[in-house]
Parts: structure tokens; C-alpha cells; sequence
């Protein structure tokens, strides 16, 4: 039994959807063509731009944070942006952001162009890539016509769920984006495996998880093609464990927060 105050779990952080593990696995050739739209940056030239698109939980976002975070840690010469168009839904939205994430403070009072002044002062100085993540949640594009104008040396990435958003885009301002596609394919089951196997052991205390527990949770995750369904399951099952004060996770304790999994949640993601 768990002593008092005693839990299975060391690293609750490696549980949550946002967390950016060190390494990441399966993806170095998505990796690579990312890195190859900002190297002309690098080189005092002008970036290329790409659609990055896929179903959900299957890494789009974690790849970009990974690539980002490596790119602060190795130079200053590129300033990486990182905005979510689900909250960020308005030209005037994310001007205000950008001002923020450059560390300029004073945007109370000012309007979307004495925003974007300020932003290009800042950018100009250097090179920017920015990327708008769920793009298709926007409510207007201007921003997007005003940075390809305005900021002389980017990259700019776009990812969506949806495919489709691209054919809805106007093709005055497709041309101008020139947008390199990467598809983000499903994980297959081994994939699904690896990764989460590597969760478990960045979250939990060593040999918490059963083994035909753990194959439990891949088999729905894989099910469900979403890495998001076996985080879920990976807390869930452990709670079970920890209610019943257990030492282990069992695979009764998987199946118990299998049932209780919002199905429909889980197709609408
Ligand atoms: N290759 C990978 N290695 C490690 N973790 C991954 C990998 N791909 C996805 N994940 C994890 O799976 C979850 C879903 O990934 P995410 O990037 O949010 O998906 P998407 O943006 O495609 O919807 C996140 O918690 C993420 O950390
Ligand atoms: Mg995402």
C-alpha cells in the first residue's frame, strides 16, 4: 500500500498535453524541412513559409515547440514566435500578442498600426519566424498580409487540422505566402508506444505501470490515433490506482478509466 503522502507520480508536468519532452521521436523529417524554411535566415535572406497540417494529437504543436526551444538555446540571430489563433483570433488580437512576446509593453491605447510600427521596428532588426498554430481559427487574415509586407527577413508557419482551410484562402494572398506543404501522418501503433512508454517513464517512479496495463492504454490511444487519449488514460488510470492507495497501476484500474472516457469528446477533438 501507499504510505501516507506517498505518489506514484514524480513528474506530474510530463502528463499535461503542452509538455515538450527533450527528445522527440518520429518526427526528424518533418524536423528537417522546418529547419530548412528558416536556414536562409540565417544566411541574411528571406525564409520560406509552410502549411503544416494532420489530424489532432498526432504532434504538430510539440514539433514546433521543440524546434523553437532548440532555436533560442543555439542563437539569437532568429527570434522564434509562438502564437495559438484559438485565443489569438483577431488581427488586433494578435498584433497585441506579438507586442508582448517581444517584450513591449505599452500596447494599452494603441491601435492595430501603431502596433505593428512597433513590431517592425523590433523585427527588422533581425530575423523572425512565427508561427500561428490552429491558423484556421482566425476570424481575418490581415495580419498575415501585413507581416508578409511589413518584415523584411521571416519564416511563417501555419498548422491546421484541417486541410481544407488552404483552399479557402485567397489566392492573392496564397501567392504571396508560396507555402511548402508538410503532411503530418498518423502515428502507427509502435509509435504510439514508444512515445508513450517514454511519458510514463519521464512522469512516473520506476516500475509504477503493469505491463498489460500500459498495453491497455496504447491499444485505445492507437484505437483513436491520438496521443491525447492515452495522456488522458495515463492520469486517469493513475488516480484510480492512488484512490485505492495501490502501489501499482493494474490494468483494472485502466479499464475503469476507459469507461469513463467522454467518447464524444474524444471524436469531436
Ligand atoms: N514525437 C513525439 N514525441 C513525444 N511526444 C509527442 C510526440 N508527438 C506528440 N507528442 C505528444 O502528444 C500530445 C499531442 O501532440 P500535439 O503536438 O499537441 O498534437 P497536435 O498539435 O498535432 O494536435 C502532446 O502531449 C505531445 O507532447
Ligand atoms: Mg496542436
Amino acid at each position: 500500500m501507499l504510505g501516507d503522502g506517498e505518489t506514484l507520480i514524480k513528474n506530474p508536468i510530463a502528463l499535461d498535453f503542452d509538455f515538450v519532452p527533450k527528445e522527440l521521436s518520429y518526427r526528424d523529417n518533418e524536423l528537417a524541412l522546418l529547419v530548412s524554411c528558416i536556414k536562409p535566415l540565417l544566411s541574411n535572406i528571406n525564409g520560406k513559409n509552410l502549411l503544416m497540417f494532420g489530424k489532432p494529437g498526432i504532434g504538430k504543436t510539440v514539433v514546433i515547440k521543440h524546434l523553437f526551444n532548440e532555436l533560442s538555446d543555439e542563437t539569437s540571430t532568429v527570434v522564434p514566435l509562438y502564437i495559438n489563433c484559438w485565443q489569438k483570433n483577431t488581427t488586433y488580437k494578435v498584433m497585441v500578442e506579438l507586442c508582448e512576446l517581444i517584450g513591449y509593453k505599452f500596447t494599452h491605447n494603441k491601435n492595430t498600426e501603431e502596433l505593428f510600427s512597433v513590431i517592425k521596428r523590433y523585427l527588422n532588426k533581425g530575423a523572425v519566424v512565427i508561427a500561428f498554430d490552429e491558423i484556421d481559427k482566425v476570424e481575418d487574415l490581415d495580419f498575415l498580409y501585413m507581416l508578409l509586407e511589413g518584415l523584411y527577413r521571416k519564416t511563417i508557419f501555419l498548422i491546421t487540422n484541417y486541410k481544407e482551410w488552404l483552399l479557402k484562402l485567397d489566392e492573392r494572398i496564397r501567392s504571396r505566402l508560396t507555402l511548402q506543404m508538410q503532411e503530418f501522418k498518423e502515428y502507427n501503433y509502435d509509435q504510439i508506444k514508444g512515445i508513450l512508454i517514454k511519458r510514463i517513464n519521464a512522469a512516473f517512479v520506476p516500475e509504477v505501470w503493469e505491463d498489460d496495463a500500459i498495453i491497455a492504454v496504447v491499444d485505445k490511444a492507437a484505437k483513436h490515433k491520438d496521443l491525447r487519449v492515452g495522456l488522458n488514460l495515463l492520469k486517469e488510470s493513475a488516480d484510480n490506482a492512488e484512490g485505492e492507495a495501490k502501489r501499482k497501476v493494474t490494468k483494472a484500474h485502466v479499464e475503469r478509466a476507459i469507461a469513463g472516457l467522454d467518447e464524444q469528446k474524444i471524436q469531436k477533438n
